[in-house]
């Protein structure tokens, strides 16, 4: 047999086995290969629903609608239906990427001023002010119309089914619903901002001793099999319009804390967009993120860029100081710029060609020395329309991946979210409504009186961190999908995947093994290792190491959950009869799937 691989990563692959960075850590995930199909979800439920869905022949797509139904019952601090996605997607029949924005939509009565006296972060979140219109149904209901082949209702079972009959409560969702209890004043009817909702409190929480019920507790949700039973049978138009569209708005405009003020209309109104993908080149691979509401796609590729333009700097492995020292220099570029110009480009002009531009880039790296730079301004990219004034929070996760390829080489990479934990907390039919707006800025100019691109303005899409990948081989074949939850470390999530899958050679699990780092123009944080689950490494050494260069370091815990599927082609010739006849080509194809371990990820797939 002669075996040629066609796409495979480049030789450094062979220097970075060399050079020990091959992972013997017997303690360690390791990544799981299939040919046919895959799918990397952070929840095992979810994982075997998607993998079900693709075995009995769906597109990546059916198993997206039914990874997200199950997700939302069973990873509920993270995404669900009243919530809102970006999806990068492959379409292998047409060959052709599209990104689906399904972010969630300011009310038309919202003004600038929403959150300037809403009484801080945790109050405006646990609100009704913060809700947008949720973007996950819609969003489920187009991609099946284009890009599905089981039938929709089918796609509904495994959610239903689990909702009906139980499921067991996990480690996760359990301790982040007694960390947000414990940070209740009081725990009275009444006097509790976390769990205010009673539906909320009465499924989430053991009432007698305001305790969270423990992992493992069976949790039925009627509700949300009733919800799903209505999506099935009547499309999304079951929930942007009727009885549960009715019962959001009640819900929003009767909050206990604030009401907010989305309507029915709002709901009605509610559209998901069709946007160009983001894409640029790293290396000789074409990497493919999401454009404006979302930063994930201009970010990512920022930092990809800036490193490229700077060989000089770059560390020979993925903990090399010299490598942390330049993705994190990379960070703080890409964030000032991120934070000074991205908004809903509906709404705000955001130079999106600019900030990728190849000369504007390597103009930036040169700003790159081998010391800690300090906070980075942003830059002036070619197409920058007038003063703007800067947003630069960093968020709070509620958030979820999943990467899909399937067997008609389709490939799915979406980040689905209710933003913060548990969304508001406020629970509609079985499902938690979202903070989204939350990623709005709270004030609407800077201290300059500029606008800020990011500022609330009636029906906008608030910017998003979240970063969808699709990387592609030089015959535009996919390669790598990708994506993290992780607010707005996300990027650093992402950007740092595909660079220790392409510059060092790791397969995705060893990817995701890798303690992470990152700037986002601050503090230079570094992960803490987790036994048996990142690999161990001197943190405090690197810590040093950094700090001689210059840099204000903080060795933390990181809440990555990656979902990563490398796509691996090759082709070769089985020799016949001796006269060469019957000499076959074959086309082979490898899937490599790295799941989370920091949350619960799973690979699955055959
Ligand atoms: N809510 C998380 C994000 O969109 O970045």
């Amino acid at each position: 047999m002669n075996l040629r691989i066609v796409t495979c990563w480049p030789p450094k692959l062979l220097l970075a086995a060399s050079a020990g960075w091959a992972q013997d850590d017997g303690d360690l995930a390791t990544a799981v290969t299939t040919h046919r199909e895959m799918v990397v979800t952070a929840n095992p439920l979810a994982t075997a629903a998607g993998a079900h869905i693709l075995k009995i022949g769906g597109t990546a797509v059916d198993a997206m609608v039914a990874v997200q139904t199950v997700l939302g019952l069973v990873e509920p601090q993270s995404t669900g239906i009243g919530g809102g996605a970006f999806i990068v997607y492959y379409d292998a029949k047409h060959q052709q990427t599209i990104t689906l924005d399904a972010r969630e939509k300011a009310p038309a009565a919202a003004t600038e001023d929403r959150f300037v006296n809403a009484g801080g972060f945790t109050n405006a979140w646990q609100s009704g002010l913060s809700v947008g219109v949720p973007g996950v149904p819609r969003m489920m209901e187009h991609m099946h119309a284009k890009y599905g082949r089981l039938p929709w209702q089918r796609l509904f079972v495994p959610a239903k089914v689990m909702a009906q009959r139980g499921f067991a409560l996990t480690e996760r969702t359990s301790s982040q619903v007694a960390g947000l209890l414990a940070a209740n004043p009081s725990c009275a009817d009444g006097e509790r901002l976390f769990f205010r909702d009673p539906v909320a409190f009465e499924y989430f929480v053991n009432t007698d001793d305001c305790t969270a019920k423990p992992a493992g507790t069976r949790m039925i949700n009627k509700p949300y099999a009733n919800t799903l039973k209505a999506l099935a049978r009547w499309g999304a138009d079951a929930f942007y319009h009727g009885p549960i569209a009715e019962d959001i708005a009640a819900a929003v405009q009767g909050d206990l804390n604030i009401p907010g003020d989305m309507t029915t209309d709002d709901l009605a109104n509610y559209q998901v967009v069709e946007r160009e993908p983001v894409c640029m080149y790293y290396r000789g691979h074409r990497v493919c993120g999401m454009g404006p509401p979302s930063s994930g796609g201009l970010a990512v590729g920022q930092i990809l860029g800036l490193m490229e333009n700077r060989p000089d700097l770059m560390g020979s492995d993925p903990l090399d100081v010299d490598t942390v020292h330049l993705f994190t220099q990379a960070g703080r570029l890409a964030f000032a710029d991120r934070n000074q110009y991205v908004g809903d480009s509906d709404f705000v002009s955001v130079p999106v060609a600019g900030m990728l531009d190849e000369g504007y880039l390597a103009d930036r790296a040169a700003l790159i020395t081998e010391t800690d730079m300090g906070p980075a301004d942003p830059g002036i990219p070619p197409g920058v329309v007038g003063p703007s004034g800067p947003h630069n929070a960093a968020k709070l996760s509620g958030t979820s991946h999943v990467s899909i390829v399937d067997r008609y080489g389709n490939a799915l990479s979406m980040t689905t979210t209710v933003e913060s934990s548990f969304g508001n907390g406020v629970m509609v039919r079985g499902f938690l409504l979202n903070n989204e707006l939350t990623d709005f800025s709270f004030a609407p100019t800077d201290n300059q009186g500029n606008p800020v691109a990011n500022r609330v303005q009636p029906n906008k899409r608030p910017r998003s961190s979240m970063s969808p990948t699709l990387v592609f081989d030089a015959d535009g074949k996919v390669e790598l999908v990708t994506g993290s939850p992780g607010g707005s470390r996300i990027i650093g999530y992402t950007a740092q995947s595909i660079v220790n899958v392409i510059d060092f050679g790791l397969d995705p699990q060893e990817a995701i093994n890798v303690p992470h780092y990152m700037n986002r123009n601050g503090r230079t944080d570094i992960e803490e290792p987790i036994p048996g689950i990142t690999l161990e490494y001197d943190a405090q050494a690197l810590a040093d190491a950094l700090e001689a260069k210059g840099h204000n370091v903080g060795i933390i815990a990181q809440t990555s959950g990656l979902s990563i599927i490398q796509v691996v082609e090759s082709e070769y010739h089985k020799k016949g009869k001796k006269n060469g006849k019957g000499r076959k080509h074959h086309h082979h194809r490898l899937l490599i799937g790295g799941a989370d371990k920091r949350r619960d990820g799973t690979v699955g797939g055959r």
